[in-house]
């Protein structure tokens, strides 16, 4: 033991383990823009499959310069992305690595999740100075790696789970959208979810709002790329203010949460539904108590929350600021508020909660 002053007591041996701690997460920090690299030059898809490379094999089959290239490898082989052999100066992506890293319908893969936390520490000086003021910063202020790495790391959740786990957990749902079902999906972004939901249900209208523009109009264009525009219609409003009345079924991808005023939201899904309809709310996993969440996956969402998710509601009328880690019984508060006299959890996954709301 040492002291650094009349009062604190520093054990040394703690202290290092935390200074090679944070050599670590420096280096992960760095790797978060190194894999956007990857992901970006196409270094990643080119070392898919092919065996061991060197970095001029590399360079040459990606039109990139070898010099970055040969830094970047020796970087991903310290963190363990690829594998370095020394007697042939070659290196490998593992098969593991290889479906995180390349393969797009993986529930594994990864590169948006970094894209959309690159894009969060860009932004992040805008952060520190709203938060000496209390001032918010809104989903549409942020660079677009926000916007395109949060629909690519969500989208796997989705293709994962939307149609095997989360909709037949839901009571009656599936049943209506293969009879033919009119949705609203509120606060769609770029619109993974609306369109998933339009290619599984060819007999049920889907209509995608979200209060950003620059969303909808990726999300019409992707519509249209998906061939599902007869029966899907993408809007700019607020969750408050929506179009149509009627719905079967109502949902909210990893959004609630983001919103000024979900309880104003929450009242337009009560009069937007139909007597027997559904709200299906999609939301970060996380418990009720701050100590619940101390673990990595509550890491990474405060991390996001602090940076993108409550300064959005803050930047919104009323700014309840729900964070992302929100917990079951503030989201059951916020459902109640607006009129739903029926809440449960119906499922869940390591990274986010289902609930239904009926009237
Ligand atoms: C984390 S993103 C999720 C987007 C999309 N649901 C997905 O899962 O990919 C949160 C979304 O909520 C939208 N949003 C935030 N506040 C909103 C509001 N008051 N009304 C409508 N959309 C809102 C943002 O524009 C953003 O697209």
């Amino acid at each position: 033991m040492t002291t650094t002053g009349p009062a604190v007591q520093v054990d040394v041996d703690k202290l290092m383990q935390f200074v090679f701690r944070a050599v670590d997460e420096v280096g992960a920090t760095l790797n978060t823009a190194l894999v956007v690299m990857g992901d970006r030059l196409g270094l990643y898809r080119a070392l898919a499959g092919a065996g061991p490379l060197s970095p001029a094999e590399l360079a040459e089959r990606t039109g990139t310069a070898e010099r970055y290239v040969r830094e970047w490898l020796n970087a991903q082989a310290a963190g363990e992305y690829v594998t370095y052999d020394p007697d042939t100066g070659r290196y490998t992506l593992p098969p593991e690595q290889t479906v995180a890293l390349t393969d797009p319908d993986s529930p594994a893969y990864l590169p948006g999740f970094f894209q959309i936390a690159l894009g969060s520490v860009l932004d992040s000086p805008k952060i520190v100075e709203a938060a000496a003021t209390g001032a918010g910063f809104g989903w549409h202020e942020h660079v677009h790696d926000v916007h395109e790495g949060c629909e690519r790391f969500f989208r796997t959740g989705y293709n994962a789970h939307l149609m095997s786990e989360w909709l037949p957990a839901l009571d009656d749902v599936v049943a209506k959208l293969e009879r033919g079902a009119v949705v609203a999906d509120v606060g769609c972004g770029h619109g993974a979810s609306t369109i998933l939901m339009a290619q599984a249900f060819p007999n049920s209208t889907f209509v995608g709002s979200d209060y950003h523009d620059g969303s909808i109009e990726t999300a019409r264009r992707q519509a249209q790329e998906a061939g599902v525009t007869a029966r899907v219609r993408f809007e700019t409003a607020p969750a408050g203010a929506y179009n149509g009345t009627g719905y079967d079924l109502v949902t909210m991808f990893d959004c609630l949460h983001d919103m000024g005023d979900p309880v104003g939201a929450a009242r337009h899904v009560r009069r937007t539904l139909g007597p027997d309809g559904t709200w299906m709310i999609v939301e970060p996993k996380a418990g009720d108590r701050v100590e619940e969440n101390l673990n990595p996956v509550g890491r990474a969402f405060y991390g996001f929350s602090t940076l993108l998710c409550t300064p959005a509601s803050l930047s919104q009328d009323v700014g309840l600021a729900l964070g992302a880690q929100a917990g079951e019984a503030r989201i059951r508060d916020v459902v109640t508020a607006g009129g739903f006299t029926r809440f449960r959890r119906v499922a869940e996954t390591p990274f986010n909660i289902v609930y239904e709301a009926r009237p």
